[in-house]
């Protein structure tokens, strides 16, 4: 089979598995999001925060084509292509930042690296808000679909899907202490989670 045909197939696969894929849909009120300026990591695809912060929110995503497929929802919103690990930023630049469904996406080691140059970026008394999902299985594709409600009770229905990696609340927590964030609210539901750090 040449890289193509396997290439298309592996897609095939994915999108059937999608499809297959019924899994309750998370319900996942966003109440707010962090005051003031705003980084949004991983920001792309839906572009949740963006659509919630509007100018306030700058959202960042390594790959364009998540940004154009983002950007038309939270046109007010400032759109930036740019590796999360390494950012140009000078330090305190942002008062918060936030992390929607993208630290799903990282290797454990790449979500430290991204939490250091959060940690850097955001003011002395920033704040990062973090919704994530835990993960069990390191094999197949892992999906979760939600219903997102909005502070003015819109709803947006999305889902996210990844190669399968162990990743859970208590390494995100971890990992976040380990570069000096305080972790103060943990919220622990059965598929997915909120977790508020502060600098
Ligand atoms: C599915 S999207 C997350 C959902 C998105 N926050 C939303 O509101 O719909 C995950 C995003 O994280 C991005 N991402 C993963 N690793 C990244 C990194 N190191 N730097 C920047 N973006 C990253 C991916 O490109 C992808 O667009």
């Amino acid at each position: 089979m040449s890289k193509s045909q396997r290439k298309s197939k592996f897609l095939r696969t994915i999108s059937f598995m999608f499809q297959l894929a019924i899994k309750r849909m998370q319900k996942i009120n966003v109440d707010s999001i962090p005051n003031g300026s705003v980084i949004d990591i991983g920001g792309g695809g839906e572009g949740i925060i963006g659509q919630i912060g509007k100018e306030r929110v700058t959202a960042i995503d390594k790959f364009q084509r998540e940004i154009d497929e983002a950007k038309h929802k939270a046109p007010e919103a400032t759109w930036v292509l740019a590796d999360a690990r390494k950012l140009e930023y000078s330090d305190e630049h942002f008062d918060n930042a936030t992390a929607f469904f993208s630290i799903m996406y990282m290797s454990n080691e790449d979500k430290k690296k991204v939490f250091k140059e959060v940690y850097r970026i955001i003011s002395k008394e920033g704040e990062f808000w973090i919704w994530d999902t835990p993960i069990t299985k390191d094999e197949g594709v892992f999906l979760i679909k939600m219903k997102v409600i909005f502070p003015n009770r819109t709803t947006v229905r999305t889902g996210y899907g990844v190669s399968s990696k162990i990743q859970n609340v208590d390494v995100t927590r971890e990992l976040l202490e380990d570069v000096g964030f305080r972790v103060e609210i943990v919220d622990s539901k059965n598929k997915w989670y909120f977790i508020k750090a502060k600098k």
